[in-house]
């Protein structure tokens, strides 16, 4: 790469307007460490005139990023509009194709496309980084990719999305129910606030886990139908219950090599409130991967918001300006194979099992007769009547079990007429 580089930013919103000012003010530092002169030679937004967090120079705004390639010669694309497909997608393949580096914080469109991108990246002789797509200012990737990069790593797991993280925590801190905390979230920017879905629906922290355990174990992006769960159903009182019992409730990504078959989920989780995970709480993610020789090693910090994200899209772009040319994934496409899925039935957990019943004669003895039934023995079981109403929530901690057995225990309480709401199950981790 020549000394001056030339760096072109799609998407200007909450992350690439950050990441704009961010290259400006340190474009001296940049050049100390790196000896690199870089320059932004072209920004893309869709709205040319919206009002944005900082100055942006007019000279160089394009409404259509394709339009960027046939004009200037770029070095570097920053990719930050975000979507999984469409023009985000078709600007990466663009720019790989025409051998221009791509940076982006864009796990959507990694965890889909991102072996066919790599492959694009690895002909072409350019970098595909992507260290702000999993756990926002937290080095991860590079973790993996360099630092344990001769371990093999066998489990990946931990608290990836922020704004869920946030939402249990102060659920439990403030006793506020998921709908007014889900709103201070969104005030406070935590929560997008026209569609938090994909946070809550648990689909943005499974995204992650597939980049995550692609990275960890060498292996394909994987399409495996997996359990994903995300905490829309948790109440408040579940979060009182668990914390009576010592636990806590978290959203665990989880990706894990077992007898040789890839496992990977997201699903609320019970952990205790005396381990490391239980203890990462508010808007902060961890990342803890297991691996020989090393052991365990625990990642933690900021996992969202322009201010962390902006941190690992400078650290990709340092990587490329100090260093040669790398496997997006680590290794070489080629050498990526793809594994066997986990069979998600023989998935097996203690459990949380929340019933909210008619307080009548004979509805524990349907729930335990129907667990003993297929084999799920009980561990405790905290009863509450609510004479007033004539109801009862009845709480049944289970010994370990497997998910085809949940499944099938829980089938028939979908239509009966004593159980007034389908059961909430929390698995318990470990
Ligand atoms: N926000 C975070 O904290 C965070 C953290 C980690 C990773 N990320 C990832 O970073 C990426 C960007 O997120 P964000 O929060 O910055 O999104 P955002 O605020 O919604 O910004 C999206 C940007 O893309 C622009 N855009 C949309 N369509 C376009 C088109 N056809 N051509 C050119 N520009 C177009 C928008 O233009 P206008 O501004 O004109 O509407 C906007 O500037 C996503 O992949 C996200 O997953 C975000």
């Amino acid at each position: 790469m020549n000394k001056n580089v030339n760096i072109a930013i799609v998407g200007l919103g909450q992350v690439g307007i950050y990441l704009y000012n961010e290259l400006k003010s340190k474009k001296r530092e940049i050049e100390i460490k790196t000896g690199k002169n870089i320059n932004i030679v072209a920004i893309s937004a869709k709205n040319r005139n919206k009002k944005r967090r900082f100055k942006i120079n007019k000279k160089i705004f394009y409404s259509n990023p394709l339009k960027i390639f046939k004009e200037k010669k770029i070095d570097i694309l920053f990719e930050s509009i975000g979507q999984s497909d469409g023009i985000s997608k078709k600007i990466v393949e663009y720019a790989l194709k025409k051998k221009v580096n791509v940076i982006t914080p864009n796990k959507a469109l990694i965890a889909k496309h991102g072996d066919k991108l790599a492959k694009l990246a690895e002909k072409n002789k350019v970098n595909l980084e992507f260290e702000a797509s999993v756990a926002g200012g937290i080095p991860i990737l590079r973790t993996i990719k360099e630092g344990l990069s001769t371990n093999k790593i066998n489990k990946v797991y931990g608290i990836l999305n922020g704004t869920t993280n946030y939402i249990l925590s102060e659920m439990e801190n403030s006793n506020e129910t998921f709908e007014k905390v889900l709103q201070k979230a969104q005030k406070l920017g935590y929560a997008e606030p026209g569609n938090p879905k994909l946070d809550l629906n648990g689909f943005d922290a499974f995204a992650k886990i597939k980049i995550l355990s692609a990275l960890s174990f060498n292996t394909k992006i994987s399409k495996n139908n997996c359990i994903m769960e995300g905490i829309e159903n948790i109440k408040l009182q579940d979060i009182k219950i668990a914390s009576q019992l010592g636990l806590r409730v978290k959203l665990l990504g989880i990706a894990e090599i077992v007898k040789n078959q890839l496992f990977e989920t997201v699903h609320p989780c019970l952990v205790s409130k005396n381990s490391y995970i239980g203890n990462v709480n508010g808007v902060m993610n961890a990342v803890i991967t297991e691996g020989r020789p090393v052991g365990e090693s625990v990642l933690q910090g900021e996992g969202a918001g322009p201010g962390p994200t902006s941190s690992s899209l400078l650290s990709d772009l340092m990587s490329i300006l100090l260093g040669n040319i790398k496997y997006p994934f680590g290794i070489s496409s080629n050498k990526r194979k793809s594994i066997k899925p986990f069979n998600n039935n023989n998935y097996s957990n203690s459990l949380y099992l929340r019933f909210e019943v008619k307080d009548k004669q004979g509805v524990l003895s349907l729930i335990t007769n129907r667990l003993s039934k297929f084999k799920i023995s009980v561990k405790r079981i905290i009863q509450t009547p609510d004479k007033k109403n004539k109801k009862a929530t009845i709480v049944i901690i289970t010994h370990k079990t497997t998910e085809i057995n949940v499944r099938n225990f829980l089938s028939i309480f979908k239509k009966n007429k004593n159980i007034l709401k389908f059961p909430t199950l929390i698995r318990l981790y470990n």
